[in-house]
């Protein structure tokens, strides 16, 4: 969304500076308006809603502290901005301590004033913003620990909840960290059985050997070492859900065995003779493909179709970027919670370096990122671009080589390269709805630049069609 111009009032009863300042201000996009003494300033905050109002503190009559009093008391949201004469450092720290903003000491030079004024915006814009993601947190945009606010995810959500009312099978896919298990218990916690278990068994983690006495039990004497009778974890989730993460990786028997599970519910504890009956759900997990396996001859075809009922696919973050704000912001809070730190935010520079990381780890690399940047931050209320990892500094942005497709007889190099500036700057000119300023600033780019490449490129025509 296109932002709107900021409304600035400048109190100051020195005509000559203040018409100065609020000349160049409006040079910078501000719409100013003036006021010569405290009691006018008073009048125009009475009829207006400023967004930022920079005062002098010494004013004949009203004096600035009570106009910016007045102002906070009327717009909490307010940015004042107090200006101080020389050698009145003690009158500057009275006024933040009354809510200032920030202050600025007389004389000045008008760079360094625009430096204290955007800089108070963009701690006020942060401070907004992580309202704004926390109280999104707090309701519609997770379940379960699942975060997520994209179309994908929220149509993922709908998914989890339909699927969870009823005792179909689901196969979840997704590449690794994207949240299978979390899904998985989802889909339990939210079905008619979250009274009863949740089993979870990694049968990528453990020996086939022992994978089918863990699956289901044996008694004694079944093999070497079985010195008693045992449940598997199948019995252990009777009436409950039982997840099986990393399916792919079972041996033609167990498939068989499993097999057996779906079509009957009932199975033999191993070295029994003895039928289990037993009624329980099952979520399959798998990051490979398993219709590929089924192709070639790896997976039990049968299996296969009895495990994907409901086939339920985890988004990459790479097809998600926009859900990384709030999923930093989750994590922020659940690190921060933990070590007992105050809020912690994240400048913007560093939340476009990580909006551009390719992520082969997904949300648990992300986790894992935020938790390492927390702890190089040292305390300070802000994690910065220095805080992060090398490689999530130095992104080359989305076109890296994690999703740069390759075609087998090559590419034009410098025209590939076009392609992909041209449907950059016309993606921000779409997201920005054709407005230059804002899709140049999105594109980190000069205006005229950007007007420039578009008139380069464009008349081009057909350029080769960049992956991303
Ligand atoms: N949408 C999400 N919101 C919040 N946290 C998430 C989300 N997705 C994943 N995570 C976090 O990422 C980590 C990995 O999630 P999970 O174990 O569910 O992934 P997985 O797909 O099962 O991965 P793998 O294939 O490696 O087993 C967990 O710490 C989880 O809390
Ligand atoms: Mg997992």
């Amino acid at each position: 969304m296109p932002e709107s111009p900021k409304h600035l009032l400048i109190v100051d009863d020195e005509s000559a500076l203040r018409e100065a300042i609020a000349e160049r201000l409006a040079d910078h996009g501000f719409q100013v308006e003036q006021a010569a003494s405290g009691e006018q300033a008073l009048e125009r905050l009475a009829e207006f809603a400023f967004d930022i109002l920079v005062t002098d503190l010494r004013l004949p009559g009203v004096d600035g502290r009570r106009v910016m009093e007045a102002a906070i008391d009327r717009y909490p949201d307010i940015i004042p901005i107090v200006i101080t004469g020389y050698g009145t450092v003690k009158d500057a720290v009275e006024a933040i301590k009354q809510g200032a903003a920030d202050f600025i000491t007389k004389p000045f030079q008008f760079d360094a004033f625009l430096h204290v004024l955007r800089s108070a915006l963009e701690q006020r814009r942060l401070k907004s913003e992580n309202a704004y993601l926390r109280s999104q947190l707090e309701n519609r945009y997770r379940i379960d620990g699942l975060v997520g606010r994209s179309r994908v995810m929220r149509d993922l959500f709908q998914l989890l909840e339909t699927v969870a009312a009823t005792a179909s099978t689901v196969l979840i896919t997704g590449e690794t960290g994207t949240g299978k298990e979390l899904a998985a218990r989802a889909i339990h916690h939210s079905s008619p059985r979250r009274a009863h278990r949740f089993v979870a068994i990694n049968c990528g983690a453990i020996p086939e050997t022992l994978l089918e006495a863990e699956l289901f039990g044996h008694v004694r004497g079944a093999f070497t070492g079985a010195v008693g009778t045992r449940q598997g974890r199948l019995e252990q989730a009777h009436r409950g859900t039982v997840f099986l993460d990393e399916v792919g990786t079972m041996s033609p028997a167990l498939q068989a065995k499993l097999l057996r599970v779906l079509q009957e519910r009932e199975f033999e504890r191993v070295g029994d003779s003895h039928t289990i009956k037993i009624d329980v759900r099952v979520i399959a997990a798998t990051h490979s493909d398993l219709a590929r396996m089924v192709v070639d001859g790896t997976f039990r075809e049968d299996l296969f179709y009895r495990l994907n009922v409901i086939p339920v696919r985890l988004p990459s973050l790479r097809e998600r970027r926009e859900d990384i704000p709030l999923l930093v912001q989750h994590f922020l809070q659940k690190l921060s919670a933990d070590s007992g730190r105050g809020t912690v935010t994240v400048s913007q520079e560093a939340m476009r370096r990580l909006m551009a990381h390719p992520w082969p780890g997904n949300v648990r690399q992300l986790e894992n990122a935020i938790e390492r940047s927390l702890a190089f931050s040292h305390g300070r209320p802000q994690i910065d671009v220095a805080d992060l990892s090398a490689d999530i500094q130095n992104q080359p942005g989305p076109a890296d080589a994690d999703t740069t497709w390759f075609p087998d007889d090559g590419v034009d190099f410098e025209s590939y390269i076009e392609a992909v500036e041209l449907s950059l700057i016309k993606r921000s000119l779409e997201r920005t709805q054709g407005n230059k300023r804002q899709a140049a600033r999105l594109l980190n780019l000069k205006r005229t630049t950007l007007i420039e490449k578009l008139k380069r490129l464009e008349p081009r025509g057909e350029l080769p069609k960049p992956p991303i």
